[in-house]
């Protein structure tokens, strides 16, 4: 187990894409569990899914004490250094980004303003934090399981060769570990990259394949099944992905000298998944099983009359599946949620907030 080198308690935290699914339910994390800590969360808001899911989960946010909204752009470089300079944060975990595969087909340029521009206007910010004697003292960024592509080997190991990215939201998260890596070796800022696996449960992203089957159900309508359900992914519960990153935050990579004298980069790389790879024609039913349970559907649904198996789609990967022995051995944590546990929460929430068929 590594040492924790930072404390929390009483920090200025930064977190980017703070409306998101992750950015929120880790700031609600921060704000009720780390002392004193103060939270500066900023997201653009922008309409890639429903906004009002993003205004619901800030509401709950702003409740909160000690938590700041700005409604910005990180690809907006003034607006960056504006609010380095007035909130100077200790920790910063970057969580903004344009997501999703497929929409990365029709909107290439929103990847490369909010995941390149953005995420280099959040480095350049860290850089210069240290003008003034104090600084950042670890950035911690979203980077995905998608960099490992169509990897034969698994489980997805971070020492894998992930140089064939196929799709470009994969090729920007990609791009974000080289730009760290460079930003820690010239600047000596320490830096964490986390890759995540299919990251699903209550008030998730209505992109994701849980999400956007229970509209499509609930609305009558055919769900497609990728790759004629030959595919496996690696889901992720949001509980335990905010516990990873808690606990990765408060440990920043050390710098050191390297025996040619020059700084060894502080900089880290993890995955974060369940390491239980699903199969999908599994993970279908038990959120058909889960959705009558919590009375979203109805007991006699026909759900073999609404779904359609069909070829693999550009970009997409036929599995993923993390190795996560460097997490539990650094931070002790291993995520464990179970798929039907999981959903079952998802489904509740879903029935709660949309409501259910039942009269
Ligand atoms: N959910 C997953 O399964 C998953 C898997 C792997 C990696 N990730 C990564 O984790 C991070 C969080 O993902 P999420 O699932 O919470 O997605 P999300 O879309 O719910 O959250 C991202 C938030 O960032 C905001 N945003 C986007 N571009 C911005 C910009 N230029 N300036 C300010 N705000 C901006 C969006 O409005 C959104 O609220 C992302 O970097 C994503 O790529 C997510």
């Amino acid at each position: 187990m590594l040492d924790y080198n930072i404390d929390l308690s009483g920090k200025t935290i930064l977190v980017t894409g703070a409306a998101g699914f992750i950015g929120s339910s880790l700031c609600a994390r921060l704000l009720s569990s780390v002392n004193g800590v103060k939270v500066v969360g900023i997201d653009n808001i922008n309409d890639y899914y429903d906004v009002r899911i993003k205004e619901e989960r800030l509401k709950k946010l702003e409740a909160c004490t000690g938590f700041t909204f700005i409604r910005g752009d990180i690809s907006d470089k003034c607006a960056v250094d504006a609010l380095f300079a007035e909130y100077r944060p200790q920790v910063v975990v970057n969580l903004a980004a344009q997501a999703g595969v497929r929409y990365s087909i029709s909107n290439p340029g929103a990847y490369v303003s909010s995941n390149l521009i953005g995420f280099y206007n959040i480095l350049e910010a860290c850089r210069h934090s240290y003008d003034n004697g104090d600084g950042v003292e670890h950035l911690v960024y979203a980077s995905s399981s998608s960099v490992y592509g169509s990897n034969k080997k698994v489980p997805y190991s971070t020492d894998d060769k992930v140089d064939n990215p196929v799709s470009l939201y994969a090729a920007t998260k990609k791009s974000n570990e080289l730009m760290a890596h460079a930003y820690s070796k010239l600047y000596d800022i320490p830096s964490t990259g986390l890759r995540f696996f299919t990251v699903y449960g209550p008030a998730g992203r209505p992109d994701m394949a849980y999400f956007g089957f229970t509209d499509k159900l609930v609305s009558g309508k055919t769900i497609q099944i990728f790759n004629y359900g030959h595919c496996k992914r690696d889901f992720t519960y949001i509980d335990d992905i905010v516990e990873g990153i808690c606990r990765v935050m408060r440990h920043a990579p050390e710098r050191k000298t390297g025996d040619d004298g020059l700084p060894v980069p502080p900089y880290s790389l993890y995955n974060i998944g369940n390491s239980h790879p699903e199969n999908l024609l599994d993970f279908v039913t038990i959120l058909q099983e889960e959705l009558v349970r919590a009375g979203v559907l109805p007991e006699d649904y026909d759900f073999d009359a609404h779904r359609q198996l069909v070829p693999m789609q550009a970009g997409d990967v036929p599995v993923t599946y993390a190795d996560t022995a460097p997490l539990e051995r650094d931070f002790g944590f291993k995520p464990s949620t179970s798929l039907r546990d999981g959903i079952r929460h998802f489904a509740e929430w879903y029935a709660g907030y949309y409501g259910t068929c039942r009269k």
